[in-house]
């Protein structure tokens, strides 16, 4: 348990070090584009180190396509990563060795998705404090857009003849920021179509990201106090029973990452609770209209008649599972199948280290097991939180029974995937 909690905090440290080298990419791309390529050493040594940075990282996240065996790109890579690896793709290459045009830098950008993507986990994560992360990401993107607007307005005005670049840029920014907190002390002004095309903009982005921001800032004052005191108090009762209990460090953390992925999905009650007081046709048409919008991502479902649906709906039970988590092991009896509504898991092979193949959204898994009446094939963990829905063995014979069809589906996919494990 205490290995899991060293490789999170790892993790924790890549993190902070990727999103340093995507933030100096965020200023650094926007500045050469304007005043070029950089002369000085210092500079061109960063971003070399920065292409390594993306370049391991881009490795440890994607090796498990490298390492598959006769796998091709298309059937390891799950629909929603594809665009994932696009993101990752394209900081990888060095750029300052091919020497091409500099507006092949803007590339790099891509990988800003990712930035965005731990900011949202660090929310998740620092439960606690997440209000005040929301607001300091919230500066920091502000901040962010201003230093691009003020590059494109620095790129559109001549250079008065005794600045340097940095000056250039300082008067650049100070019109970014007056124009955009809508001050606009009038001191310089747009000369030409273009800039006052290029002002308009501002301005209205700038009244969008005001109202915005206050909205903000509003709805968090009023939130801190009642629904977070509310949560507050069930997690510090928790907290308790956790240390009284002598609960490992590692599993405690999962423990409050899985309610801190409660609370964020605003799921802070229990559903169960609140259909069972429903008369059972009622709870029935619920079912169907809380699932459809997953049904109907399942490529399985697809084409099913509406009492295939409205009996999977019924059938369909949610579970919720934190990074890390094992949602079973190979070996064990097999008493689920499960489908995933949100996020990504891995199957890995009896050995507990290959990675046999990747499942996201849509995929369904553990069905050899339900269906060959044999232990779990392979191990199935989460990388990240994971939405699912399963099927008991009972539920899941009794679907196969009534139609064929999708039996037929399933049997097809199973053997497909058994004939597939490496030997
Ligand atoms: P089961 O054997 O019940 O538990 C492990 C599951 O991993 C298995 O069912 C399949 O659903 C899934 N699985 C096994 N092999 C593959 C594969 N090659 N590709 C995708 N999923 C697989």
């Amino acid at each position: 348990m205490s290995n899991d909690h060293d490789r999170r905090r790892q993790d924790h440290g890549w993190d902070v070090l990727l999103a340093a080298g995507i933030i100096w990419v965020a200023i650094d791309v926007p500045w050469q584009l304007e005043f070029g390529a950089h002369q000085r050493a210092v500079g061109k040594v960063v971003s070399g180190l920065v292409t390594l940075l993306f370049a391991a990282d881009f490795w440890i996240r994607w090796r498990h396509l490298f390492s598959r065996r006769g796998g091709s790109v298309t059937t390891a890579v799950p629909r929603e990563s594809r665009w994932w690896l696009l993101v990752d793709l394209p900081g990888v290459i060095p750029l300052a060795l091919f020497g091409g045009p500099v507006g092949w830098l803007a590339l790099r950008l891509m990988k800003l998705p990712r930035l965005n993507q731990m900011m949202r986990q660090w929310r998740r994560r620092d439960i606690h404090n997440a209000s005040l992360l929301r607001l300091v990401f919230f500066v920091f993107w502000m901040l962010l857009i201003a230093h691009w607007i003020a590059c494109g307005w620095a790129s559109l005005r001549v250079r008065v003849p005794d600045d340097d670049a940095p000056m250039h840029y300082l008067r650049a920014l100070y019109w970014t920021i007056t124009t955009l907190a809508t001050v606009g002390y009038g001191d310089i002004t747009p000369d030409t179509a273009p800039q006052m095309m290029y002002a308009i903009m501002t301005m209205l982005f700038g009244v969008g990201l005001f109202g915005y921001g206050i909205g903000n800032v509003a709805h968090m004052l009023a939130n801190i106090d009642q629904v977070q005191a509310h949560y507050h108090s069930s997690l510090d009762r928790l907290a308790n029973f956790l240390r009284y209990r002598k609960i490992p460090a590692g599993l405690q953390r999962r423990i409050y990452d899985y309610y801190a992925f409660l609370w964020e999905r605003h799921l802070g009650y229990d559903e169960a609770i609140i259909l069972s007081e429903l008369p059972e046709p009622l709870r029935i048409e619920i079912a169907v209209a809380m699932k459809r919008e997953f049904i109907e991502k399942v490529p399985l479902f697809r084409g099913a008649s509406p009492m295939l649906l409205r009996e999977i709906a019924v059938e369909l039970r949610a579970a919720l599972f934190t990074p890390g988590d094992y949602i079973f092991r190979a070996g064990e009896i097999g008493r689920h199948m499960y489908f995933i509504s949100r996020g990504t898991v891995e199957v890995i092979g009896e050995d507990g280290q290959t990675i046999i193949s990747t499942l996201s959204d849509g995929d369904f898994f553990g069905e050899i097991a339900l269906l060959f009446q044999r232990p779990r094939t392979a191990s199935i963990r989460a990388v990240d939180f994971c939405d699912m829905y399963s099927f008991d063995k009972e539920s899941f014979e009794r679907v196969l029974a009534y139609f064929p069809d999708f039996a037929a589906f399933v049997r097809e996919e199973a053997e497909r995937r058994q004939a597939a494990l490496p030997s």
